[in-house]
């Protein structure tokens, strides 16, 4: 037999009420921020992303599933969302049609990565991007419009970790600094770390190597860094949060994974998650659009692991009851009344209600028993005799309540 591949996942029935109500609520909460859907196609040309994302970052280097087509081009399959989006934004002008565009995407993502618990090789991810404004209450609308996701699915306990990597000036100075720091510290640091130094020395910071983590203890701190400007865009960002009930954890050593980030870089976090702690994680991103061959503009977005957010409603037992019953299960005698049954089931169905039929031809105990089974509100039981009078008979099945209804009236019955 067949297996699925490794760090993949079929999302089985059971499982998928609960996929449907977290699509709800992301695509609810979207609508109050003023987001707009944007899809886009799951597989790139390769350079959207070793441009976008960046040369000497984990996720080009070693995660992405890359392939030649039959012409020979390179392709890949999206291991993010925000350089194909901002791919689309740049070839469609959507820049022309409204100075700010606010954007959210639901999806599969793709990354080689070892799989655990919280980690797969396909995932899911929602994103939001704000774009064409540089301004800092932009980065607190997408914090605070991630918040809401968060805390629309009941789950209060995350913590949102902050940082901010300045402008480009502020971080080129600090870049100089740190390296002349991680030379001074060489011989402690990791293989991988050593090979960062001079490519992207930030992202030692964000090691989790035991070396690492000890060696850079003194590491200069960013903030100390930031010029007024760069200084200035945090603070809006910082008190806006907190006017609105989100403190943010300053971290001083979160830089993230990817390279496209400047200012404002945050991310979520959840205990009940273990070593895969983050929820999802974003920031400021203004060269994107430069580095893919378009204008300058100004973003900033997030996004978030689906599967992550709801292995953490899961643990806290915050789903709410969706297993929904069918209203009414017909039980009919045999074949004979079979053109009857499909007749009504198709009445019924058009006042919006979820009707079950016996697809077996089992004996009428047995579709009972399915129909108690299924927890159905109401039977419908249509035999031989009643067919001849052109009635049924409905059993309410938590009173256990009988009564015979013509066919005729089944349209203006009621159902409670
Ligand atoms: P990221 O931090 O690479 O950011 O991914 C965001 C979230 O996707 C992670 O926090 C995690 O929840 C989930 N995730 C990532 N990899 C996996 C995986 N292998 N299995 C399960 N979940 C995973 C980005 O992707 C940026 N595009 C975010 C962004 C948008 N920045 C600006 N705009």
């Amino acid at each position: 037999m067949f297996q699925a591949i490794r760090g993949t996942k079929d999302i089985l029935p059971a499982e998928s009420i609960y996929w449907q109500y977290i699509e709800n609520i992301l695509t609810d909460v979207s609508n109050r921020y003023g987001y707009q859907e944007l899809r886009t196609p799951i597989f790139e040309k390769t350079e959207v992303f070793s441009r976008g994302i960046g040369d000497s970052t984990d996720i080009v280097n070693k995660e992405m599933y890359t392939f030649l087509d039959r012409g020979g081009e390179s392709l890949t399959l999206r291991p993010e969302g925000t350089a194909g989006l901002v791919r689309s934004v740049l070839q469609n002008s959507l820049l022309q049609q409204s100075s700010i565009l606010r954007l959210w995407y639901f999806g599969q993502y793709f990354r080689y990565e070892r799989p655990q618990k919280g980690r797969l090789r396909q995932f899911h991810q929602y994103g939001a991007e704000c774009i064409g404004s540089a301004n800092p209450e932009s980065d607190a609308e997408i914090i605070l419009l991630a918040s809401s996701i968060i805390k629309a699915t009941g789950i209060n306990d995350f913590k949102v970790l902050l940082n901010s990597l300045g402008n480009l000036e502020s971080r080129k100075k600090y870049r100089e600094e740190l390296i002349k720091f991680l030379n001074s510290v060489k011989e402690k640091l990791s293989e991988d770390s050593l090979s960062r130094i001079d490519k992207n020395p930030l992202r030692v910071l964000d090691s989790k190597d035991k070396r690492d983590i000890e060696a850079t203890a003194d590491a200069p701190n960013i903030l100390d860094f930031l010029d007024n400007s760069s200084r200035d865009h945090f603070d809006i960002v910082k008190k806006i949060l907190i006017a609105n009930g989100v403190q943010p954890v300053i971290q001083p050593r979160l830089v993230r994974g990817l390279d496209y980030y400047s200012h404002t870089v945050f991310e979520f976090q959840s205990d009940a998650l273990g070593a895969q702690d983050s929820i999802g994680g974003g920031g400021r991103y203004d060269s994107l659009f430069e580095q893919l061959g378009g204008k300058p503009a100004q973003a900033v977005g997030f996004a978030m692991g689906i599967e992550r957010l709801l292995l953490i409603i899961e643990h806290k037992a915050l789903f709410p009851d969706l297993n929904s019953c069918p209203d009414i299960y017909i039980v009919t005698a045999n074949e004979t009344t079979l053109m009857s049954v499909n007749v009504i089931s198709e009445i019924l169905r058009k006042k919006n209600l979820k009707v079950i039929t016996d697809l077996n031809r089992r004996s009428m105990k047995a579709q009972l028993r399915e129909a108690n089974k299924l927890n159905a509100k109401y039977t419908v039981i249509i035999g031989e005799e009643e067919e001849k009078k052109g009635v049924v008979q409905l059993k309410n099945m938590s009173t256990g309540e009988q009564s015979e209804l013509n066919i005729a009236s089944l349209n203006e019955y009621t159902f409670r």
